[in-house]
């Protein structure tokens, strides 16, 4: 007989799925509030075991690991099946790979288990929901950065609420996360939210090709106005298609263009929010470019692509966003070019 996951204990039992910047943090984070299992790569198994797990940014926490059972704060898996009588498994893995991590997740899941997509991506729901028949799928959304440093030591940099489906199945989620000390808001328009964050995150293709900083590349105004371009594009294929993004911040989605086009002084003033990222962060557009895996890019600007072919809208800008990073990608690990803000300005406006 499967094991069971009973709704009504105090401590939920979470699973998460996929190893990385966002599975470690939050897997990490929840560690006092739930009983946490990391389902991750052996490679990364064996630095956690190595080097431990330990979050900086919004304070320091180290802690233990173990492989099964035993006093740790947290278990490590590389198999599946350690996501059976799990209440919630996080799914965290990259875009690309979710249709894998849902096929290897189905056979195991235990009747009753809720699987929330913590992903950024229009469609990541939508792939678990039709693999694993039956079992309630749930959007969420992380709203900051975090980096991999060094093997088991991962860092936050910057900051926001994180979001779930408002939904009562959601719920020992939400109190384990806030339990945890995160910020934690249960939504009824995650639609609008991920279409929000999607606006977000056509940064990190810009943040990679500048080879910067996310604070360094966001305060030059060359590469917000790079910025603002690729989110118009985006802005009207939404338009076209009858969505309204969620408000996340100060500013609502469709004036964000406008700020982005304030001198930097003036911008630095009114986006301090969007600025207060620490020195260390970068965009993981970035990182996989570093580290010579294949990014999110067709998540990002090429959802934004395909929306404004739906509606016969044109995307140069987006489109060679793609090539860009395509040819950085191809370059390998830490190669390519960087472009400085006034030159990748040139050539994204020089293809309108
Ligand atoms: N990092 C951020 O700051 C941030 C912020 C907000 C949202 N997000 C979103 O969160 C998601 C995760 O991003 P991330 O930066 O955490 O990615 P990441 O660091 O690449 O972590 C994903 C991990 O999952 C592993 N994995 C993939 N398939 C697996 C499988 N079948 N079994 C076990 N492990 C598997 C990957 O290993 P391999 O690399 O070997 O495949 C990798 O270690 C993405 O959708 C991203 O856009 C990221």
């Amino acid at each position: 007989m499967p094991p069971t996951a009973p709704h009504s204990r105090h401590r939920p039992k979470i699973a998460v799925m996929g190893a990385g910047s966002i599975g470690c943090h939050l897997g990490g984070s929840l560690a006092g509030a739930a009983d946490v299992t990391l389902i991750g790569r052996p490679a990364a198994m064996d630095a956690l075991r190595e080097h431990g797990l330990s979050l900086t940014g919004g304070g320091r926490r180290v802690l233990r690991v173990g492989s099964s059972g035993g006093p740790a704060d947290v278990r490590l898996a590389t198999r599946p099946d350690a996501a059976a009588g799990a209440d919630f498994v996080l799914v965290t893995v990259k875009s690309a790979a979710t249709a894998d991590a849902a096929r290897l997740l189905a056979p195991q899941l235990t009747p009753g288990t809720v699987v929330v997509s913590f992903q950024n991506g229009l469609r990541n729901t939508q792939i678990l929901d039709s693999a694993l028949d039956g079992h309630p799928v749930l959007a969420g959304m992380v709203p900051y950065n975090v980096l991999r440093t060094s093997p088991g030591a991962f860092h936050q940099g910057s900051g926001g609420t994180l979001m779930v489906e408002d939904t009562p199945r959601a719920g020992p989620l939400v109190r384990a996360l806030a339990g945890a000390g995160l910020r934690i808001e249960a939504r009824g328009d995650m639609r609008e939210v991920q279409y929000a964050k999607l606006l977000m995150n056509l940064n990190n293709a810009i943040n990679a090709l500048s080879g910067l900083p996310l604070r360094d590349q966001l305060g030059q105004r060359a590469y917000r106005e790079c910025l603002a371009l690729s989110q118009c594009e985006a802005l009207a294929a939404y338009q076209a298609e009858g969505i309204r993004p969620a408000r996340l911040g100060p500013v609502p989605a469709r004036l964000t263009p406008r700020l982005l086009r304030l001198p930097d002084g003036l911008f630095r003033r009114l986006a301090a929010a969007t600025l207060a990222v620490d020195a260390q962060a970068r965009s993981s557009t970035w990182e996989d470019l570093q580290r010579g895996r294949p990014t999110e890019i067709d998540s990002l600007q090429g959802e934004v692509v395909a929306l404004a072919a739906r509606h016969a809208l044109p995307a140069p800008v987006n489109t060679e966003l793609i090539s860009l990073v395509r040819r950085m990608e191809a370059a390998g690990p830490g190669a390519g070019r960087r472009w400085s803000g006034g030159e990748l300005l040139a050539k994204v406006t020089s293809v309108r």
